[in-house]
């Protein structure tokens, strides 16, 4: 998923320069390099070096400090916006057949958070899931769907629903058909799915903590962070979770230290978790 970088060996990002780009950026959007891997970080800004022609990590720096279109760049490099509809179809299967039947029998209302949501893929995916398993449920108002992302242009994208058919590839058959309109050479989702689905804008090295909820959506986000900034976020998601609401990580991604004394494994293959 990270844009790969050729056989050469980059030259190393120097400590100044690093923070240099981090001040750059945080002044530019709030956003702060702090919980994120070194590692993933310093290959993203050195795509951008390659990218920009710089002779040098500094020369890119001095390159950032003037051009808001290239901090703009960075940014998006940085929060990556890999995402589709139906991602690892067999996640949706078993919250189709398993998860969310138990929720909607032992609860009234269910509300789900999809974190680091990127274009809303994700949330509008649980909302089709949903509308097509469930529709009483939907229609009876029993259901909040929330997406949050730290970059709040792909939250913009995310409220029009409309989608290049390379992020539709998975839907299941007959889906887009029922729930999308061909426009041009996109796809726009239904406003009543587009309704279901309320975005926000958060940071995930920021937020103090969220509001009550049943289930969480939280994939190929963590895998970006420091263990410690992951462990932390993780016990805020078991402190939001209803007891017996649901986590669902991303394939690479799982729980550990204290985290795991907070969820019970009951996918370990799809990354499903039970909170206690
Ligand atoms: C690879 S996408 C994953 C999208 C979707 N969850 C999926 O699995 O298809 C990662 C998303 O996490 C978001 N993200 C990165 N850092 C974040 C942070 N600190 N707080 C909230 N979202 C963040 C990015 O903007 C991006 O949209």
């Amino acid at each position: 998923m990270l844009s790969g970088i050729s056989g050469s060996v980059e030259p190393d990002i120097a400590p100044d320069t690093f923070e240099v780009i981090g001040r750059i950026l945080k002044a530019r959007s709030g956003f702060t390099l702090d919980g994120y891997k070194d590692k993933c970080v310093k290959r993203r800004i050195h795509i951008r070096v390659r990218a920009t022609h710089s002779p040098s990590p500094e020369a890119y720096g001095e390159l950032l400090t003037r051009s808001t279109a290239e901090q703009d760049h960075l940014l998006r490099v940085l929060t990556i916006h890999v995402s589709h509809f139906f991602r690892n179809p067999p996640v949706f299967e078993k919250l189709g057949a398993e998860i969310l039947p138990q929720l909607f029998e032992q609860r009234d209302q269910i509300r789900a958070l999809s974190v680091g949501c990127a274009g809303g893929e994700e949330p509008y995916t649980l909302a089709l899931l949903m509308k097509e398993r469930f529709p009483a449920a939907i229609d009876a108002g029993r259901v909040t769907i929330l997406g949050v992302d730290v970059d709040t242009a792909i939250l913009e994208q995310a409220r029009e629903g409309l989608y290049h058919p390379d992020r539709l590839a998975e839907l299941p058959p007959g889906v887009l058909e029922r729930w999308f309109a061909p426009e041009g050479s996109r796809y726009r989702l239904c406003r009543e799915l587009r309704e279901q689905v309320h975005f926000e804008h958060a940071d995930l090295n920021h937020r103090q903590g969220w509001d009550p909820c049943d289930l969480i959506l939280c994939r190929n986000v963590l895998i970006y962070f420091e263990r410690e900034r992951q462990e932390t976020v993780l016990n805020g998601f078991a402190d939001a979770l209803s007891p017996g609401g649901y986590l669902v990580l991303g394939k690479a991604e799982t729980l550990f230290g204290t985290a795991r004394k907070r969820f019970r494994t009951i996918c370990p293959v799809e990354r499903i978790y039970r909170a206690l």
